[in-house]
């Protein structure tokens, strides 16, 4: 069979394939710590999992709406209003099969040939490719001399005629860096300016801040420039409810539309039990964020705590999301005990899984070489006991 150029052009995901490696490895009876896969270890929520299962034993097993049922766009709008302080109906809400389903349908709607989208470096793994899978351009700024976030004067420079997207995603995966309030303010500035430039905000990490100030986003921050923003989130990460794929998106009616026209040719709708759930997630009790929430937090602490006193790595302590980016630039040309020089940090994502059975993404893959992630939602024994196998076998390097 042919194949487009489309999916030529595209990447399989890196976070994806180291996952499947370490599920390999461990298939085969290897003990392998993954802290690759970005994804709570907590389970979902009973009160989420019984509404499904109510949803489910009383029919409500057919198509629903495109854009989704009624019940989740409200509750969905009303998210929005009461946490973000958006002006937002359910009408410019659209529900799909996760946030990346509403990203990658957010671009295929609007872009054309040769358009281009600002990504800020380090990024979430599938931007770019899912920008060149709509025809577009990923025009990456490098942000690793600025706290891992566009400046104002980076983002100006960036934009040319052909730019339609600015991309953000606060707080950040792989950094973990959170834009504050005046940042994004002194972003708006410029965007005001260049008026064909529309602002994604990818808002999937909001819950897991460690701040302490206020989450905030674009559409609240410049309210007048909403017009031109797409929020999106999910619950997936906060509700630890990544295999229900249920992610929402609000931004202008028309281009809610357009998405929704996409979806409606696509996938239809977001699976209609997964709804049920994410509406219990939404409308139901939300202690479990806030503990979930300090026990990232209490991970993250361990885990600075332990890379500190690895040999050659060092990195900043995130401010938010479950991963830390590690810089490995003092490791890069050392040798492994059997001679093999290690030169970039895919090497050493390697190595690291070959001899202490650990599984961190190479910052190459979001954008940011000589760079490891490590995603720390896991229990904070296993991080420790990973951290541990993994000063052995830095320690082995020479
Ligand atoms: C930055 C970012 N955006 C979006 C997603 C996708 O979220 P969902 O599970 O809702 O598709 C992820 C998942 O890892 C992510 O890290």
């Amino acid at each position: 069979m042919h194949l487009s150029q489309r999916v030529l052009k595209a990447r399989v995901s890196g976070t994806i394939r180291l996952a499947e490696m370490a599920r390999e490895r461990a298939a085969s009876g290897v003990t392998v710590h993954d802290l690759a896969e970005g994804e709570p270890d907590f389970d979902t929520p009973r009160h989420i999992t019984e509404a499904a299962h109510r949803a489910a034993l009383s029919g409500r097993t057919r198509y629903t709406s495109v854009a989704g049922t009624q019940e989740l766009r409200d509750a969905v709008a009303e998210k929005f209003r009461r946490d973000n302080g958006l002006k937002c109906t359910a009408d410019t809400v659209i529900v799909g099969t996760g946030a990346k389903q509403l990203i990658f349908n957010a671009l295929l709607a609007s872009m054309n040939g040769g358009d281009e989208a600002i990504i800020p470096a380090p990024y979430w793994v599938s931007y770019p490719d899912m920008v060149m899978i709509a025809d577009g351009l990923p025009k990456v700024v490098d942000c690793s001399e600025t706290g891992f976030k566009i400046t104002p004067d980076a983002l100006l420079a960036a934009i040319t005629p052909r730019t339609r997207w600015l991309i953000l995603n606060s707080p950040c995966n792989p950094s973990g860096a959170v834009y504050s309030a005046d940042e994004l303010a002194a972003l708006a500035a410029v965007l005001r300016e260049a008026p064909d430039v529309a602002i994604m905000c990818d808002d999937i990490y909001e819950k897991i801040l460690f701040t302490g100030a206020p989450f905030a986003t674009m559409a609240e921050v410049a309210p007048d420039l909403a017009a031109r923003v797409l929020t999106v989130n999910g619950v997936s990460k906060s509700h630890a409810m990544t295999g229900w794929r249920i992610g929402f998106a609000t931004g202008p009616k028309g281009f809610i539309d357009a998405m929704a026209k996409l979806q409606g040719q696509s996938t239809t709708n977001a699976s209609s039990v997964s709804q049920a759930a994410a509406l219990a997630a939404l409308t139901g009790p939300q202690d479990q964020v806030e503990d979930w929430r300090r026990a990232y937090q209490r991970r993250r602490d361990k885990v600075m705590a332990a890379i500190r006193t690895m040999p050659g790595l060092q990195a900043r302590a995130p401010d938010g999301a479950f991963y830390v980016l590690i810089g490995c630039g003092a490791v890069i040309g050392k040798a492994r005990p059997d001679g093999t020089v290690i030169e970039t940090d895919i090497a050493l994502s390697e190595y690291l899984l070959e001899t202490a059975g650990v599984a961190l993404v190479p910052g190459t893959e979001f954008g940011i070489p000589c760079h490891l992630r490590l995603c720390f939602a896991k229990s904070g024994k296993e991080v420790l006991l990973a951290c541990a196998e993994m000063g052995k076998a830095l320690a082995a390097l020479s």
